[in-house]
């Protein structure tokens, strides 16, 4: 399909950092994405084996690569090349049936209604709102209805008043070397460049996108939630 020139290049706007290959290659040593007990619990909800299932914003395929040896039909979906390149090479190393696309929200295509399972962790806050409802208005069609959005990211749980305290507390819990893990530095980066808002922005467009909020759950500084959500 022909887009038009006022569209988002996801390309150009998926993270300095994702395309970074020190960042990458650090990554999971970085990250523990808990990719076993997400699967655990969604294998409650979604126990068919032939069940298929996408996560978009894959990035290293933590998740994608456990989900492949629980459901037959398993795609990773992401733009950054670097990587997928890493996920290419773990695929390989685990002799894995993922399927795997350089795409993003706003150009991997399905088939309407043909998607049992979305997962997305910590990738959505890469586009502005304005593109993360078109994102959800996408995923919310290639869903079934019935079918599940597992979604979380840093999303701010708090009220307005008080923003920039709240801020500036989680960026003095990183870390000052890239050893310990997520630095001052990376998550000032994640505020100033990224795009994470709200959750109560947010959850009016889950709404909007045609999703039942199943279940939401924040941690107490108010910097991460995650939701279980239904396509109506
Ligand atoms: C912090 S990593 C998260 C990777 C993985 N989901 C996890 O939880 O460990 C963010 C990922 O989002 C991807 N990303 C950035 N923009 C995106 C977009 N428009 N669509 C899909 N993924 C995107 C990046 O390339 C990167 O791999």
């Amino acid at each position: 399909m022909q887009r038009p020139t006022w569209f988002l290049d996801e390309a150009d706007s998926l993270g300095r950092e994702n395309t970074d290959p020190e960042h990458v290659a650090r990554y999971d040593e970085k990250e523990d994405a808990r990719a076993a007990a997400e699967v655990a619990m969604l294998r409650e909800l979604l126990p068919a084996t032939t069940s298929d299932v996408v996560d978009l914003g894959a990035g290293t395929g933590q998740f994608a690569l456990l989900a492949a040896e629980q459901w037959e039909n398993v795609t990773a979906v992401d733009p950054s090349p670097v990587m997928l390149d890493l996920l290419r090479r773990k695929a390989e190393a685990a002799l894995s049936s993922l399927r795997i696309v350089e795409a993003g929200y706003l150009t991997y295509d399905r088939p309407a209604a043909s998607v049992d399972l979305i997962y997305s962790r910590y990738a959505l806050h890469h586009l502005p709102d304005f593109w993360k409802a078109i994102a959800l208005s996408r995923i919310r069609t290639m869903l079934r209805p019935g079918g599940i959005l597992r979604l979380w990211d840093v999303v701010y749980h708090f009220p307005l008043d008080g923003a920039i305290e709240r801020i500036e507390h989680w960026c003095s819990t990183g870390y000052s070397t890239v050893e310990g893990g997520w630095t001052r530095a990376d998550l000032e980066e994640h505020v100033r460049d990224e795009h994470s808002t709200f959750t109560w922005l947010l959850e009016p467009m889950l709404g909007e996108a045609g999703f039942a909020i199943e279940e939401s759950d924040y941690d107490d500084d108010g910097i991460f939630a995650k939701y279980l959500l239904r396509a109506i």
